[in-house]
């Protein structure tokens, strides 16, 4: 069968699982694992595989939806303590009951469920994803084993005269937020007890935030400072909630009125085993890699980041060109631009931003093309690790850097007023 005949029929979200849902959740876990002959007739397991209400309420149950609504796929994750973890250490999170649909499989369902629950660890700040597997899981083990889960031997475990194996995942080192800081230069700073606040005439959250990098004598206080220089800017007081941030900046931001905004996940990969082959472009489309952003690139990435908004172009120039990196433009034979992609590097770290492929041109593989090059480019000028950021909502680019190896290493968000 070719990789198009397998592909979903229609795109595929994976969410919390809805309480009209639980029903077809159990049924879909017990039908999955009597498919793999993992269930004796009369088997107590299926009754605790049936229970997903259960699960919804002591656990966190995922599902895997296709586009009619139809659940495909589910997971369970437990954090250490709660009933339905058996390995969990502190800090934690055990994956249980992975399950996709008979008719369901081959199409990348269960990698977007244990993606989807790397994600969701990372948010909770787990130090360690852990799972019991069996050795006829074969095709689980081959997924976990690509996603970086390694077995641990001597935590092994068996009941009833079952040998279950353990692996376990641990987060890969995020760049951290002044690796971040250096791919992406505000137009300005300004110093506020140790905070680093961004100002740009409000061109990106990133370039117009406070990066919380210490502990302040008076939270509160720094906080009223921070918001004056916003207001005297004309921005929204925006401030980064992430690893760095001190204990209760969470409470403190939500007691003086700030919602989050613009979930983002931190996407690490090392460069040490790029692929070797250099991704065959289409045959009428040529990548071009630039020192500086020239105004086809800049036009290329507006066009799609700022479509049906006012951008200063000055600004945006200001900014993307602020901090030493590449400049990739994918364009056809008669030089339309279709997509671009920026690589900075910082550290010992490239950070890939700006990605975008025009419209009219997505699902051709010039996203992938694009990724792999600024890798390539990346790695070429030093670079042995690469991170990028992508919001939580954007499962397309999500599903499209999980492909291309990339593993959650951080979670963060802006906090507004
Ligand atoms: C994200 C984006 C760059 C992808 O570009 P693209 O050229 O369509 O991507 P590709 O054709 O190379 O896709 C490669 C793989 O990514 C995944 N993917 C890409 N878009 C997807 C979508 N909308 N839904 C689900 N999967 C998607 C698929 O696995 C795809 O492989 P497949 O087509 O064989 O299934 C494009 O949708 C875009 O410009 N979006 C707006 C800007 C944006 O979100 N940028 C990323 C910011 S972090």
């Amino acid at each position: 069968m070719t990789a198009a005949a397998v592909r979903p029929a229609a795109p595929l979200a994976v969410r919390a699982a809805l309480a009209e849902e639980l029903d077809a959740v159990g049924a879909l876990t017990a039908e999955a694992y009597r498919a793999d002959g993992l269930l004796e007739v009369d088997d107590e397991y299926e009754v605790e595989l049936r229970d997903a209400a259960r699960r919804a309420r002591e656990a966190v149950l995922l599902v895997a939806v296709e586009g009619d609504g139809g659940v495909v796929g589910t997971i369970t994750l437990a954090p250490y303590a709660t009933s339905y973890a058996e390995v969990a250490e502190p800090g934690e999170l055990e994956l249980r009951m992975l399950a996709v649909a008979p008719g369901a499989r081959g199409r990348g369902v269960a990698a977007r469920l244990v993606t989807a629950a790397l994600r969701e660890a990372v948010a909770r700040r787990a130090r360690g994803v852990v799972l019991s597997t069996l050795a006829e899981m074969a095709a689980a083990r081959r997924l976990y084993d690509r996603l970086g889960f390694v077995a641990v031997p001597e935590r092994d475990w068996g009941h009833e005269g079952v040998h279950l194996q353990v692996l376990t995942w641990t987060p890969p080192v995020a760049p951290g937020v002044l690796v971040e800081a250096a791919t992406w230069r505000p137009a300005g700073t300004v110093d506020v007890d140790g905070w680093r606040l961004g100002l740009s005439d409000g061109f990106t959250r990133r370039a117009n935030s406070a990066l919380p990098l210490g502990t302040p004598a008076d939270l509160a206080a720094t906080l009223a400072r921070v918001e004056q220089v916003y207001a005297d800017a004309g921005l929204p007081a925006s401030v980064r909630v992430c690893s760095a941030a001190p204990d209760g900046l969470t409470a403190a931001l939500t007691a003086r009125g700030y919602a989050e905004r613009a979930a983002t996940d931190v996407l690490v990969r090392d460069l040490v085993a790029l692929p070797a082959d250099r991704v065959a472009a289409p045959p009428d489309v040529r990548v071009a890699v630039a020192d500086a952003p020239d105004e086809s690139w800049l036009a290329g990435w507006l066009g799609v980041k700022a479509a049906g908004g006012s951008v200063d172009a000055a600004t945006a120039r200001a900014v993307v060109a602020g901090s030493p990196a590449l400049y990739l433009t994918a364009a056809s034979a008669d030089g339309t631009t279709l997509g671009v992609l920026r690589a900075a590097v910082a550290d010992g770290w490239t950070g890939l931003s700006c990605l975008v492929v025009v419209p009219a041109a997505r699902r051709r593989g010039l996203g992938r093309l694009l990724t792999r090059a600024g890798l390539r480019a990346a790695s070429d000028r030093g670079a042995r690790r690469a991170f990028l950021q992508v919001e939580v909502a954007n499962a397309g680019a999500a599903e499209l850097y999980a492909g291309e190896g990339f593993r959650p290493a951080e979670r963060y968000a802006y906090w507004e007023r």
